[in-house]
């Protein structure tokens, strides 16, 4: 997860470099660095830390046409200046960046590279140690290159440069992410089209095992047998102002406040001309030709993933089986005779998720992929995409791509269940407009949450979020937003198993946040709550108008019992937001984490 940019033209490189890489400082931001070519040879500039702090390792009076950068997330070797890339070969001929994974680093390494002293702990080191290996040994670049890319196994999104050759970027692509963009006098590289939006809006896609040679006015695309391969460029369809913060302190603020806008998209994007909800045909077809539906992801879409299971059986009267994508692949259940896989990923790169569409492919399953990013791999190798029309999701703690999946799955199952003649008892169409106004309700109601963040979590080391039925797995989705963007030890429980043992944990103070959303455990919730508050804990119960009691610290705006979930996450959301902020955590870019997980 980590990213990647690169720049040949006519403009100086070092700024393009370093403005692309703040755009995909989302992606990992452990450290970074950029290599820049010019008669003089090839100058790297790499730090620990974050763009700003390489920006400021930059030699200003450098000019170079020709450059390649990354920013890391570590995954072989700790963050430091040695580990981060650039990596150089022996000699400082060649010079790479990486994102992804060398699975037989270990074996190349004995095999060929025994004689050759490693200055990093980095997988990545021995790619360009190769290079230079077999350019040693006569071959061209470009060959060298190519036949490094036939020993490689494992995933990897290249940039390579040498400094006999300022003309050209040598690029390869296999699992990670990695995209040609093309100017007028110069030709861009990029982990994804936001790096490098600010200079051209056209891209070319790049599939696995496929090798670029990338010159200011050419790009030749080739398999790993030399074979040229013609591809048509696509138009980005992002818009520049969707990835700025504009007058927010953090992207994760925006992107909560955007929720109710994403909802009029969605019910907008899936209507047709005659206010019907629509879904591809083809798609609907696959839903009625299963037996059972298996739905993949990780995090926050896995737990989108448990909603929608209640959404398809209810709607669509379909069996659901939701699993952990890293787990799924190995560890498969025994499947269905006739199954669909739905996965559920907004950045669509998910290698846990990616390496089980990979195999149910090959078991001759059919797939849908439910994203956020058009193109993305997970959408590009499944059978079908449905798109959540959520606008880029910068902040690494997703918002509105949750609300986005649950509207969308949402659709997806009335509109299946509808084509089997089950009708709903509601509009899904009128609820979910009513669920776009009780968002905007929620999201004017920050300084509520602020003053529950203050009150409940400013000191405590721990959290439990309880919910009875849909309303646990909400409290799922709001224990990890708690604990990955403050650092706060959270949980998420149903709320009848916590005296099954976990009710030990309960001190005088403890924090539960219990979702009362549901009619028919209302009570059954109010009598878990009871239980830990006899215990010491300090209760924070957020139900439903309708449902209220005296008792109760928020009560959220009315809508379908159903679809409580796509309203009752924002609280959590700006809780969550509000806990971090007080503990000055880096809201946006917590430690550890990266948005989008390309690594296994
Ligand atoms: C969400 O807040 C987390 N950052 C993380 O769990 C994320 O949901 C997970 O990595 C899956 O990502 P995806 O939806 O892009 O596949």
């Amino acid at each position: 997860m980590c990213g990647i940019v690169g720049y040949i033209g006519y403009n100086d490189s070092k700024e393009i470099l370093l403005k692309g890489l703040e755009k995909l400082e989302y992606r990992g931001y452990d450290s970074a660095g950029i290599a820049v070519i010019n008669n003089e040879g090839v100058h790297v500039f790499k730090e620990k830390g974050r763009i700003v702090d390489l920006r400021a390792a930059v030699d200003t009076n450098v000019e170079a046409s020709t450059g390649i950068g990354h920013t890391r997330w570590a995954t072989h070797g700790v963050p430091s200046k040695t580990n981060s890339h650039p990596h150089q070969s022996a000699s400082g001929r060649f010079t790479l960046v990486h994102n992804g994974v060398i699975e037989n680093y270990d074996l190349l390494k004995r095999e060929y590279l025994q004689n050759v002293s490693m200055k990093s702990e980095t997988d990545t080191e021995i790619i360009v140690q190769l290079v230079e290996l077999f350019a040693n040994d006569g071959l061209s670049t470009e060959e060298a290159f190519r036949k490094t890319l036939t020993l490689l196994h494992g995933s990897y999104a290249l940039a390579l440069i040498d400094n006999q050759d300022q003309e050209t970027i040598y690029v390869a692509k296999n699992k990670s992410p990695l995209l040609v963009g093309l100017g007028f006098g110069f030709n861009v590289v990029a982990s994804d089209a936001m790096a490098m939006l600010q200079v051209t809006d056209k891209y070319v896609e790049l599939m696995d095992k496929e090798m670029v040679i990338v010159k200011k006015d050419e790009v030749t695309i080739q398999n790993l047998d030399g074979e040229v391969i013609n591809r048509e460029p696509y138009t980005a369809e992002l818009d520049a102002s969707d990835i700025e913060k504009g007058t927010y302190p953090h992207y994760m603020l925006k992107e909560i406040d955007e929720q109710p806008a994403v909802m009029r998209k969605i019910i907008q994007n899936y209507q047709d001309q005659n206010g019907e909800l629509k879904i591809d045909a083809n798609i609907v077809s696959a839903m009625n030709d299963a037996d059972r539906i298996y739905i993949v992801a990780a995090g926050t879409s896995y737990h989108s993933g448990l909603v929608g299971k209640q959404f398809i059986e209810e709607m669509a009267q379909i069996p659901v089986e939701v699993h952990i994508s890293s787990e799924f692949g190995y560890n498969m259940p025994l499947l269905s005779k006739k199954p669909l896989f739905i996965f559920l990923s907004q950045s669509g790169e998910t290698a846990d998720s990616r390496q089980v569409l990979v195999q149910v492919k090959e078991m001759g399953h059919k797939s849908l992929t439910i994203t956020n990013v058009p193109g993305s791999t997970l959408s590009r190798e499944a059978d079908y995409t449905l798109l959540l029309h959520a606008g880029p999701e910068i902040a690494v703690a997703s918002t509105k791509a949750y609300t986005a999946q649950l509207a969308v799955l949402a659709i997806l199952a009335e509109v299946t269940g509808k084509s089997r003649g089950l009708e709903l008892s509601f509009s899904l169409i009128q609820e979910l407009g009513i669920v776009a106004n009780a968002m905007d309700v929620l999201c004017d109601s920050k300084e509520e949450f602020e003053a529950i963040a203050r009150e409940y979590l400013a000191t405590t080391r721990n959290c439990f979020f309880i919910g009875r039925g849909i309303d646990y797995y909400v409290g799922l989705e709001g224990a990890l937003k708690l604990k990955e963007i403050s650092y706060i030890q959270a949980e998420g429980f149903a709320g009848g198993e916590l005296k099954h043992g976990t009710i030990a944990l309960i001190e005088d103070g403890t924090p539960i946040i219990a979702l009362a959303t549901q009619g028919f455990v209302n009570l059954s919730i109010r009598g878990n709550v009871k239980e830990v508050v006899a215990r010491g804990a300090n209760p924070c119960i957020i139900s439903m108008e309708g449902l209220n009691m005296d008792e109760d610290r928020f009560v959220i705006p009315e809508v379908h019992q159903t679809l409580t979930p796509l309203i009752s996450v924002v609280p959590m959301q700006l809780i969550s937001y509000y806990a971090a902020l007080h503990r000055d955590c880096d809201v946006d870019k917590p430690r550890n984490l990266a948005k989008s997980v390309t690594v296994e």
